[in-house]
């Protein structure tokens, strides 16, 4: 395959750009040492694109973070985990304000960062907008329903949702913006405290927001580190001051730093991890409709997607018709620049196409075959999606989440291979299924919502919209993400109790009344 370079609008082009600024303690500081480049896969004349450095940091940096996000929590005495949720809500809506005005930056960077095409990098940030104003309503209906008091046995109790402490935040590259900050925005209205250090890719873009996070919340709230995650995170890990990790990537990543916390039982877990979500056809699937949605579900952002469709089971009284047609859908597709909004685009990560291509060979050794015409065609910074089967359990491909442009096709006969294969994987996010009949679907759905978290029916799958709960089993999540969830993720129920005496109910009145309290309140948030 050959490299498209093309010409690249005046508008999109970029200077490089020195991130030499972090966040800790409510000041901007400079970074005086080490430093990285940031290339981009996208060539300019012919080489990857410089797009700036970033600072390099040291453990001792990391753990100023940690100090500053600690005694911003001061052991739930601090200023922001005291305030009135009014207050911080406030905060945030000046956070947002501040940070919409950084659109054009921070879609440019999404783009050549991490290859993410034109309208997918403006998706990103408009839903992650959307996503922080939806937290602000979400958390206020919250707020409403904890300003009561209730009594049950003779006691009064009025509950609400406090924070948990000191919150340890990294996110993925495929959604450094989106998925990072559906981390970092509950933990922190809830009166959480953060250190976070965006991901390997998708980092420059996060320099823009610095100033807006400085001037949106008191010191010490969100603590901002560049670097490797083992000089960053290890370290901080190991001091045991983290309540919650709250990460998306991979589990062996979560693993790695759990193991590093000296107090497991303090550590609570928000984690998105990786899937191999299957699409299952149905003989009587619509396979117009199935082939898009296949399209769409296997081959959006190039397949790096923890939710994307990662093995195809196809029945085998339709497996070959499927096979032609979707492989004629899959050659079909455009690759180009971000900026040309494509469907396809380069692979941000360098390593990436070679280890398709590894995957494709093993496959091949295996007994599979390529389908469609261009599958596998490489460039320096791409492979083309190629189309496998029939692929076995002796392949690489059969286990591994591919994270990429490798599409696994496997045919069926009994509809327990399907779900016998998904019982025994380590994953168990989504399944997509595709079909008609209800005698068939209705049992069908009853096992699979056993088997994993979402079944999306004559539908790929997807994470949002953001509202619904978005989660997984096995190895593939812990805790639930979601506009309501997440709130609760980041937080814990907490509560007033007072036995029914006329001396409690005289001193709970003045208690009330005095609004010495910002726990005790019965405001309600409009
Ligand atoms: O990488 C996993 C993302 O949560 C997927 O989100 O389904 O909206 O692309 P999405």
């Amino acid at each position: 395959m050959n490299t498209i370079t093309t010409q690249i609008p005046e508008e999109f082009q970029v200077q490089p750009l020195a991130c030499d600024e972090y966040l800790i303690n409510g000041k901007i500081k400079k970074w005086k040492g080490a430093t990285s480049e940031v290339y981009s896969v996208i060539p300019t004349e012919g080489q990857p694109t410089l797009l700036g450095t970033i600072p390099d940091m040291e453990t001792d940096t990391a753990l100023e973070a940690l100090e500053a996000a600690e005694k911003a929590f001061n052991r739930g005495q601090g200023l922001w985990p005291t305030m009135k949720v009014g207050e911080r809500l406030k905060c945030m809506e000046i956070f947002v304000e501040k940070m919409k005005t950084h659109r054009e930056e921070v879609v440019k960077l999404l783009m050549w960062e991490i290859c993410k095409n034109k309208s997918d990098s403006y998706k990103e940030f408009d839903r992650t907008v959307d996503y922080i104003y939806d937290t602000i309503d979400a958390y206020k209906n919250l707020d409403r329903k904890g300003a009561k008091f209730d009594m049950q046995g003779g006691v009064y109790a009025h509950i609400r949702r406090g924070p948990l402490g000191v919150v340890l935040c990294l996110g993925p590259y495929n959604y450094p913006l989106n998925e990072t900050f559906c981390l970092l925005i509950p933990a922190i209205i809830m009166g959480n405290t953060a250190i976070f250090k965006p991901a390997k890719h998708g980092v420059l873009l996060i320099a823009p927001l610095l100033k807006a996070f400085q001037e949106s919340f008191p010191p010490g709230v969100v603590n901002i580190l560049f670097g490797r995650g083992r000089k960053i995170a290890t370290p901080i890990m190991k001091t045991g001051a983290i309540d919650v990790l709250a990460l998306i990537g991979h589990s062996s990543s979560a693993v790695s730093l759990q193991d590093q916390h000296p107090n497991k039982n303090r550590l609570r877990l928000v984690l998105g991890l990786e899937a191999k979500n299957p699409g299952i056809i149905l003989p009587d699937a619509d396979l117009d409709h199935t082939i898009k949605e296949c399209i769409s579900g296997t081959l959006s952002y190039n397949g790096q997607r923890c939710t994307a469709l990662k093995v195809l089971y196809v029945h085998e009284s339709i497996v070959d018709e499927f096979n032609r047609r979707f492989s004629k859908a899959v050659d079909e597709l455009q690759y180009g620049m971000p900026w040309e909004d494509t469907f396809l685009t380069p692979l941000p990560e360098p390593s990436k196409p070679a280890y398709l291509q590894e995957l494709i060979k093993d496959a091949k050794a295996n007994g599979a075959k390529v389908l469609n015409k261009k599958g596998g065609q490489l460039s320096e910074n791409y492979s083309y999606p190629a189309v496998m089967y029939p692929v076995t359990e002796k392949m690489k491909l059969y286990h591994e989440e591919q994270f990429g442009p490798v599409i696994p096709i496997i045919s069926y006969k009994e509809i327990d291979e399907p779900l016998d294969a998904m019982a025994a994987s380590e994953y168990g996010q989504q399944v997509s299924l595709f079909g008609r009949d209800v005698t068939k679907l209705g049992p069908l759905v009853d096992t699979l919502a056993n088997l994993v978290c979402r079944v999306n029916l004559n539908s790929a799958c997807q994470r949002g919209p953001d509202v619904y709960p978005f989660t997984g089993r096995k190895n593939s999540a812990v805790s639930t993400l979601s506009v309501y969830d997440a709130l609760r993720s980041f937080s814990i129920r907490t509560f007033l109790a007072s036995k029914d005496t006329p001396y409690n109910k005289e001193i709970l009145e003045r208690l009330l009344r005095s609004e010495q309290s910002n726990f005790v309140s019965t405001d309600y948030l409009l």
